[in-house]
């Protein structure tokens, strides 16, 4: 009797395993393709945080060389990945995919601040307007040039959230922000993925919610329509509201 009961474990383990491989196979090949994203993801993050983090140095007047050239912000950038990562260091010298992305995302953020060295350093001068969301943008413009036809970087928001035009939510966009992320049911921080087209191309598409902590409410928070020290009309948000979106897009050819 017990052998037979073995037997029939085996048998419906076989299955199981039948039944699982397949599946476990492509899932595999989406995980693949959704690790890039969120790198992709988590590397824009970690660069635009340093930018925060030096936003008073940057805004300082009485000083002309702030030091925050390409290197320390490529270095740093790297090291806050690599934490965020668990310890793993992204590879930017393989052929593959991921690599390619992250090398020329890495050089996007090294041009972007070289190219501001005059504007961070400018002595006598408080607010030079280069801020994080700003730096973000700059670096995705530049990340699309190099990679466009491959991936694509964006961080947009709500549509009455936006601000520049530039960053305003393809129609996809628009829909996943309000029918899933902003969902009642949506578990806070969880992030959104499909297979959808970008710009008439088929492509794997994700979505990193970001949600406003309370050093973005003196620029996004209250009064509404109140101007922030960049210009913009504030847009009256809580603590804890979704803010926005970093829109990952990985074309398929
Ligand atoms: C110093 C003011 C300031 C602070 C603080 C600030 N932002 Fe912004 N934010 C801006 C400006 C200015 C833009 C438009 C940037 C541009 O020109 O692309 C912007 C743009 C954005 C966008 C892109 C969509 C759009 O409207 O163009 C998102 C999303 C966003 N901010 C979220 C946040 C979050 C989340 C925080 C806190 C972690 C934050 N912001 C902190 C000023 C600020």
């Amino acid at each position: 009797m017990a052998r037979i009961g073995q037997l029939k474990l085996l048998a419906t383990l076989l299955w199981a395993l039948f039944l699982v491989l397949p599946s476990a196979a492509l899932a595999e090949d989406k995980t693949g393709e959704y690790d890039i994203a969120i790198d992709l993801a988590t590397m824009l993050q970690s660069a635009r945080s340093i930018i925060g983090e030096n936003q008073d140095l940057i805004n300082d007047p009485t000083i002309g060389d702030k030091g925050l050239t390409a290197e320390v912000v490529r270095a740093r950038a790297l090291e806050k990945f690599t934490v965020a990562k668990g310890g793993t260091q992204p590879d930017l010298s393989g052929g593959d995919l991921r690599s390619r992305l992250l090398k020329a995302q890495i050089e996007a953020i090294s041009k972007v601040i070289t190219e501001h060295q005059g504007t961070i350093n400018q002595p006598g001068v408080a607010f030079k307007g280069f801020v994080p969301a700003v730096f973000a943008r700059l670096v995705n413009e530049e990340f699309k040039q190099a990679m466009g036809e491959e991936a694509e970087v964006k961080v947009t928001a709500p549509p009455e959230l936006i601000r520049n035009r530039k960053a305003r939510p393809d129609d996809w966009e628009v829909e996943a922000i309000r029918n899933d992320l902003s969902a009642p049911g949506w578990e806070k921080g969880a992030i959104f993925s499909a297979e959808a087209a970008n710009r008439g191309r088929p492509a794997f598409r994700v979505l990193v919610p970001e949600y406003y902590g309370q050093g973005c409410l003196a620029c996004h928070g209250a009064p509404k329509g109140e101007l922030d020290v960049t210009g913009y009309p504030k847009e009256g948000g809580n603590l804890g509201d979704l803010g926005g979106v970093i829109s990952v897009t990985l074309y398929r050819n």
